[in-house]
């Protein structure tokens, strides 16, 4: 076995046990998977919940069932607020985080950061699936962090994977994986906001892909509301 894999297998470990209770985030995309199949098959204590925000693909919410299916394990979800939602679609139209940046992360605070705090209240950690490599906004994130925003320690076990390991990792342990993957989708959100990419483009390209990749990331890993690991983004 690969120590990167062993290296992840026991920060996980050390999570279940150091940090009880911790929670894990998934956004039930490929990185995400690599984590669900260590956690579900090690039988750790770690929660996993997803941000249902009411706009995801189809292929993504197939994923819930074929969790179920293949661990016989059942994704917790967490919603937005029905009232926030509606006030912001009367006040704004359906699709108003094409208008401006901040029309977009009023639609992702509504849609998946509240539901995030939700998500996380009451536990010592968290774990996302966020890799280095996927972008500019990612650049210095490390396995460990602190997050202050939500009072408690922040884990990106795979920050040193690459896309290909993590590849490698699902196919050679026949993890279920979003049919969109195949369709030219490295990265996945909500539906209105991503599309696919050419061959050879960026990962996250086909994210809010009318944005400066500086400014690409929704809220779910912010601090005090600033981008904390990009230096040229004023907060
Ligand atoms: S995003 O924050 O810009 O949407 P990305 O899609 O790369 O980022 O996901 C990074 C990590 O954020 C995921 O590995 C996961 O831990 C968490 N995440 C993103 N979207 C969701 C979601 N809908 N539900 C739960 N966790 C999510
Ligand atoms: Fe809204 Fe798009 Fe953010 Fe989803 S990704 S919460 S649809 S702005």
């Amino acid at each position: 076995m690969s120590t990167l894999i062993a290296d992840t297998q026991q920060t996980l470990t050390r999570i279940a046990q150091e940090f009880t209770p911790a929670v894990f985030a998934s956004s039930l995309a490929a990185e995400d998977m690599v984590l669900t199949d260590l956690i579900l098959k090690a039988r750790l204590p770690i929660g996993i919940f997803s941000l249902e925000t009411g706009r995801l693909h189809k292929e993504t919410l197939a994923m819930l069932d074929k969790v179920k299916e293949h661990y016989g394990y059942e994704i917790a979800l967490f919603r937005p607020q029905t009232d926030a939602v509606d006030a912001y679609v009367a006040q704004n139209g359906l699709n108003a985080f094409y208008d401006s940046i901040e029309m977009r992360r009023e639609c992702c605070r509504i849609r998946k950061v509240e539901p995030l705090s939700r998500a996380l209240a009451g536990n010592k950690a968290w774990i996302t699936g966020q890799r280095r490599a996927q972008s500019t906004t990612r650049s210095e994130l490390a396995v460990q962090e602190d997050d202050a925003a939500h009072g408690m320690v922040k884990f990106n076990p795979l920050a040193d994977w690459s896309e290909q390991e993590v590849w490698d990792y699902l196919r050679s342990n026949g993890v279920p994986y979003n049919a969109l993957h195949d369709q030219g989708y490295p990265s996945i959100g909500c539906e209105p906001c991503t599309r696919a990419v050419q061959p050879g483009e960026d990962v996250r390209a086909g994210r809010w892909w009318w944005e400066n990749p500086d400014s690409k990331e929704c809220g779910l890993h912010m601090v005090d509301g600033k981008l904390i690991r990009i230096k040229s983004v004023a907060a």
